[in-house]
């Protein structure tokens, strides 16, 4: 079959620096051919995410495939079963479509039936319930703030996802909020509101100084056992970017049973399969040592956390930002080895928002500098 795909480079705001993201129309995605598939791939490794415009109602399980195809061995929703705890902040955030396990519905407000769910209430997640310092309630449908910067993975047992799919079924109609980082810089941007904002962990590498790339690509990152429960009383700063150190956290006594086998250490940076480049690649509020090159371990939380900070903050600017308008139909795809992102916005109640999420928790781990 020929290629049917067109690909484009992401319109970039006046000002930006952002180097990443492609937009591709012409596929179809419940018959996708090997040939745009390929397309696709190769576009999501050099551009790190694409927005293929599609339709609202692509079905659950080409969004599966679609997903697998990036990593045919896999099969598991990348959080596995731990969204089944309790106490997981993920918990409340996600609901399983009932016929496609891998694929999650996502989004505010009520809806009374979809893929099987009936007469559930979706909660887009808001930076209220995760930030220590909250934006006045006056001015909530004004101002936002990044919700949380991450990777998607569940950071214990499983391997992070290669690549996550997100599908815009429904939006409300249109506005704009001006998020504020509220960290002391004036840093502002304005998005249309439920944006989700992306930035590449490739520039994120590639702005440090000579000193700091050569830390990153020698330490690695310990992170916590369970750490959606070990953070859950934990609080953000206001960038999103991190916790403060306020010993919050869970004692492991208070933890699900641990395995140290189990306990996930990677690279700091994380090399794309396909280019060879290097993503500065942290998930800054799950972190928990630093072990370094020369074998010492940074064991304080705290200096754990201002090392990480100043390392990926500037990457963070709003130069480096790239804010999805999203449209109805759109379906994301985004390097979740190479890419960080957060869930931006505040709804009010009667916006509702349907989307569907899938991610699949990867056949192996990052690949080292
Ligand atoms: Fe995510």
């Amino acid at each position: 079959m020929a290629v049917t795909a067109t690909v484009q480079p992401l319109p970039v705001p006046q000002g930006s620096a952002i180097n990443f993201g492609s937009i591709i129309s012409g596929v179809d995605l419940e018959n996708l051919s090997d040939e745009d598939f390929q397309v696709i791939h190769d576009t999501l490794y050099r551009t790190s995410v694409v927005v293929i415009k599609s339709k609202p109602d692509v079905s659950a399980k080409a969004q599966y495939e679609l997903t697998r195809r990036f990593d045919p061995s896999s099969t598991a929703y990348g959080h596995g079963k731990t969204l089944d705890a309790k106490r997981s902040i993920l918990h409340p955030d996600l609901k399983t479509v009932p016929h496609q396990p891998q694929v999650q519905v996502i989004g505010n407000g009520f809806v009374k039936d979809y893929e099987g769910l009936k007469d559930i209430t979706l909660r887009h997640p808001h930076h209220r319930t995760f930030h220590r310092e909250i934006i006045p309630e006056v001015e909530d449908l004004d101002y936002t703030r990044f919700y949380r910067w991450h990777i998607d993975a569940a950071l214990y047992d499983l391997d992070p996802p290669l690549v996550t799919t997100l599908l815009a079924v429904s939006l409300p109609s249109k506005r704009e909020q001006t998020l504020r980082y509220d960290d002391g810089t004036g840093d502002e941007l304005r998005v249309s509101l439920g944006t989700t904002a992306f930035v590449s962990g490739y520039q994120m590498y590639e702005r440090l100084s000579e000193e700091d790339k050569e830390f990153v690509r020698t330490s690695k990152i310990e992170y916590a056992p369970h750490p959606y429960i070990w953070m859950s009383k934990a609080r953000s700063l206001p960038t999103g970017l991190g916790l403060y150190s306020e010993r919050l956290e869970l004692d492991e006594s208070e933890l699900p049973p641990i395995e140290p086998s189990k306990i996930k250490m990677f690279p700091m940076t994380w090399k794309n399969p396909v280019t060879g480049k290097l993503a500065l690649q942290v998930h800054p509020s799950a972190i928990r040592r630093i072990h370094l090159k020369d074998g010492t371990v940074v064991e304080d939380l705290e200096r754990v956390r201002d090392i990480v900070y100043r390392l990926q903050r500037p990457g963070i600017s709003p130069e480096y930002v790239y804010a999805h308008d999203w449209e109805e139909g759109d379906m994301v795809l985004f390097n979740n080895h190479g890419v960080l992102h957060s869930v931006v916005g505040a709804f009010a109640p009667e916006e509702v928002r349907l989307f569907r999420q899938c991610n699949l928790s990867a056949s192996r781990a990052p690949l080292s500098p």
